[in-house]
């Protein structure tokens, strides 16, 4: 499997200041973890936090969890050392770096550039770090396009709902679900699909962020299936109670998963032994279009082992 294509139904946020949370999360059925150094560590606890996110990447067991770590944004004065202490430290033991609060292209190319020169440095593949970005405001959704575009160690192309609803002014507080007073449809629909039309265009994955209303799991999933119906391959969970139901929601059904096999073998008989284009299966029509979405569905119940 390609690195792109790495499995991110529910991707973990882990506080680097928590040694506790950073040994718990090892043991945790996510598809990713990832490392925070940004909003979820007081700026007291920084540098403390660079160095137990070190040391839980070199002498954890991750059990092949994709290893992510999310530095601090580029207004601020961090990003550079977390960069430099972490993939130093830690390099070989780090699968992606997630840049957050993404405005502009060049942001992503100076953390692609900083990355080859550590690579080097210290003997490590170069290249072999990927990027993950967010996109948390509205000058990052304008430029999503080129953001997409700016590296090819990109990996991820994922939502921030609580920064974006604070940097447009959305009238809500509670992050994930609809602003009240909007009564005509989704509110986030435009963001999620302007994310994912990005991610698409560049090959990438479209990670949807977090749910704050963490005991609340059927409000997780309601939020979830809508991203997961649009075509994202995964969401954040802020707390073990919301990996399971991620990667329910972000796996086909067993009944999708097998109908999905059934089109690609019958397809598959169809236009080789037959000869034939469109034909039915059942009551339904299909061809090449109806292949490739069953692929998709395919692909990723294999991915989930069902
Ligand atoms: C995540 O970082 C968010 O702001 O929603
Ligand atoms: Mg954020």
């Amino acid at each position: 499997m390609g690195a792109k294509a790495r499995p991110r139904r529910s991707c973990l946020a882990v506080p680097g200041s928590s040694t506790k949370m950073l040994t718990k999360a090892q043991g945790l059925p996510a598809d990713q973890v990832f490392l925070d150094l940004e909003d979820s560590v007081a700026p007291l606890a920084k540098e403390e936090a660079r160095k137990n996110v070190v040391a839980a990447l070199n002498d954890g067991d991750w059990g092949g969890k994709v290893r992510v770590v999310r530095v601090n944004d580029l207004t601020t004065k961090w990003t550079y050392r977390d960069v430099i202490e972490v993939v130093e430290g830690a390099g070989q033991n780090i699968d992606c770096i997630m840049l957050p609060k993404v405005q502009t292209a060049a942001q992503v190319q100076w953390l692609d550039m900083l990355l080859t020169q550590i690579e080097q440095t210290m003997g490590l593949p170069v290249g072999g770090i990927g990027i993950e970005a967010q996109i948390e405001n509205a000058k990052g959704l304008v430029n999503v396009d080129e953001i997409a575009a700016a590296s090819p160690r990109l990996e991820t192309i994922i939502f921030g709902p609580a920064d974006f609803m604070a940097s447009i002014n959305m009238k809500s507080l509670v992050v994930g679900e609809q602003p009240p007073g909007y009564d005509v449809g989704d509110a986030y629909h435009y963001i999620l699909m302007r994310i994912l039309m990005a991610a698409r265009t560049y090959d990438l994955q479209a990670i949807d962020g977090p749910y704050l209303q963490i005991r609340d799991v059927e409000g997780f999933k309601r939020v979830a299936r809508r991203s997961a119906a649009l075509g994202f391959d995964g969401k954040w969970v802020l707390h073990p109670g919301q990996i399971d139901a991620a990667n329910e929601v972000f796996s086909p059904s067993q009944e999708d998963y097998d109908h999905a096999e059934l089109i690609l073998d019958a397809y598959e008989y169809y236009t080789t032994v037959e000869k034939r284009g469109a034909v039915m299966l059942g009551d339904e029509m299909i061809d090449e279009a109806s292949r490739k979405m069953a692929l998709v569905v395919a692909a990723k119940g294999r991915a989930a082992g069902l």
